[in-house]
């Protein structure tokens, strides 16, 4: 079928978040006649209107009031006059923010000639959609790619009510700010809004079922993250099992219990929940396609991102992995290229992950306890960001650089950082793990001085054996 009709694609992309939307720009780009279904009033998915963006709004202008009130008198900065947080303004310049951002969606679905259409789909068969919503419809597909993202989860006896008891959706929206947000969940949600709330003043305690925040890192990013984000007075709670959350007016107590099996209980004016996040598929109608879910709830996928349905793909969080908006962008373009005939790839151990606190947090490739894990022999080299001039410059030097390489290859296996621009030089272990570097290789590559990058040169060197020159 060459479509002919208004209403036949070649593609249909369901969900318009990062995974989508580059999906179908890289599927226009390929020549396919594409559409793009949203059921949201704007474009852009969960990181662009209440992840990614409006978080990142938030901890930037979190940073400058706390930079002003604690260094600008080191600095030499003198400002007359009390400093205050103006939170209203704060919030409308994060909605400012998402909205240029938004549009930006808008102008590339236009400039690729993609089809909008707004509304849900849901599945009637392999090859029909039914749109219902603004623009109703039934149309008549190729192929499809699910991309419908996913959404926060909970637990079983947590009422979120979504006024006291939140989800990050409502964190990025509140009208006050907080006295006490009691935080369920240290992961990578929990740690950037609880870093946020706690820079404008409130209280801030988090509540972690593992015995470490972030588990998936690395641990000594977990330890050095969690030692910074305490001097600056977060409250962290470990080993942690949430048994309760109830609210009485304003006032919502969570009760957990310790590591002996004590009860404990913590009572704030609001709690969020941040305890991970689950696919998303409501209304979608999957099965009808031939579609098949796990019991998690995610799309099963081959190895091409083909569902059961052989043709229908889906990417993103909605598929197993990370729930990252560069792994679903990824996905997105694996999978028009694969559509087209080509043979793309995707390294998955190269996607890196950052946590966007200040410090950031960001790594890529196996982390020690995964090395020991699989017994493979391995030196580790680690520099301080402390040592730095640039980092002295900036009065940012908290953290450290740290390179883990094969003992008998010196091919770097993975490479964790935290501190002043991590989430930007992490970029530059994915390239060279990308080509297979040595330490060795990138202990030789001139760095400007003074940068943090000169961190990454420095860990490097010793990584290949007590080389690091300016410790
Ligand atoms: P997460 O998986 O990062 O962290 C959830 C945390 O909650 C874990 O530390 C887990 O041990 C803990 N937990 C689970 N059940 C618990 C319980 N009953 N009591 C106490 N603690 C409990 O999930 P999060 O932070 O909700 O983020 C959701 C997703 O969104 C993640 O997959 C993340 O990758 C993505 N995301 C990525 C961002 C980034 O790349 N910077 C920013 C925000 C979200």
């Amino acid at each position: 079928m060459k479509p002919k009709n208004m209403n036949q694609f070649d593609v249909a992309v369901i969900g318009s978040g990062p995974g989508g939307y580059v999906a179908a720009i890289r599927c226009a780009q390929l020549g396919m006649k594409t559409v793009v279904i949203e059921k949201e009033p704007t474009l852009g998915g969960t990181c662009l209107n209440v992840g990614c963006i409006p978080s990142k709004s938030l901890l930037d202008s979190s940073h400058h009031y706390e930079t002003a009130t604690k260094d600008f008198k080191t600095h030499g900065i003198d400002v007359s006059g009390k400093i205050e947080v103006n939170f209203a303004q704060m919030i409308a310049r994060k909605r400012e923010v998402v909205s240029t951002t938004v549009k930006g969606i808008d102008f590339l679905m236009d400039k690729n000639k993609i089809t909008v259409l707004r509304g849900l789909g849901s599945f009637e068969d392999a090859t029909h959609i039914k749109i219902t919503g603004k623009d109703a419809q039934t149309i008549e597909v190729k192929h499809s790619i699910i991309a419908t993202g996913s959404t926060p989860g909970s637990l079983p006896f947590i009422n979120l009510d979504k006024e006291r008891i939140i989800t990050s959706t409502e964190a990025l929206e509140l009208s006050e700010i907080p006295k006490h947000l009691v935080v369920i969940g240290g992961g990578v949600i929990g740690l950037e809004l609880g870093q946020v709330y706690r820079r404008l003043g409130a209280e801030v305690s988090v509540i972690e079922y593992a015995d470490r925040i972030s588990p998936v890192l690395d641990a000594a990013l977990s330890k050095e993250l969690m030692k910074v984000m305490k001097k600056q007075g977060v409250k962290f709670h470990l080993s942690h099992q949430v048994t309760a959350v109830e609210r009485k007016g304003n006032t919502v107590t969570v009760t957990a219990n310790d590591k002996k099996g004590a009860a404990q209980t913590f009572a704030g004016d609001y709690c969020l929940v941040a305890v991970g996040r689950k696919p998303y598929t409501n209304g979608l109608n999957a099965e009808a396609a031939g579609v098949t879910l796990n019991d998690r709830g995610q799309v099963v996928v081959n190895d091409q991102l083909q569902t059961t349905a052989q043709n229908i793909y889906a990417i993103g969080d909605v598929v197993r992995g990370a729930m990252l908006a560069h792994k679903a962008e990824e996905e997105g373009v694996l999978v028009a290229e694969y559509l087209a005939g080509q043979k793309p790839h995707i390294d998955y151990n190269l996607i890196p992950n950052v946590i966007y606190t200040w410090p950031e947090v960001a790594a890529v490739g196996k982390t020690e306890e995964e090395l020991k894990g699989a017994n493979i022999p391995h030196k580790a080299g680690q520099f301080p960001m402390r040592a730095l001039g640039r980092s002295r410059a900036s009065m940012d030097t908290d953290g450290f650089v740290k390179i883990l390489t094969h003992a008998e290859t010196d091919e770097i296996l993975g490479v964790h950082m935290i501190g002043a621009r991590a989430a930007d030089l992490i970029t530059e272990a994915v390239t060279a793990m990308e080509f297979r570097a040595s330490a060795e290789d990138l202990a030789r590559m001139s760095h400007a001085h003074p940068t943090y990058a000169e961190a990454v040169k420095e860990a490097a060197l010793a990584a290949t054996g007590n080389r690091a020159l300016h410790v």
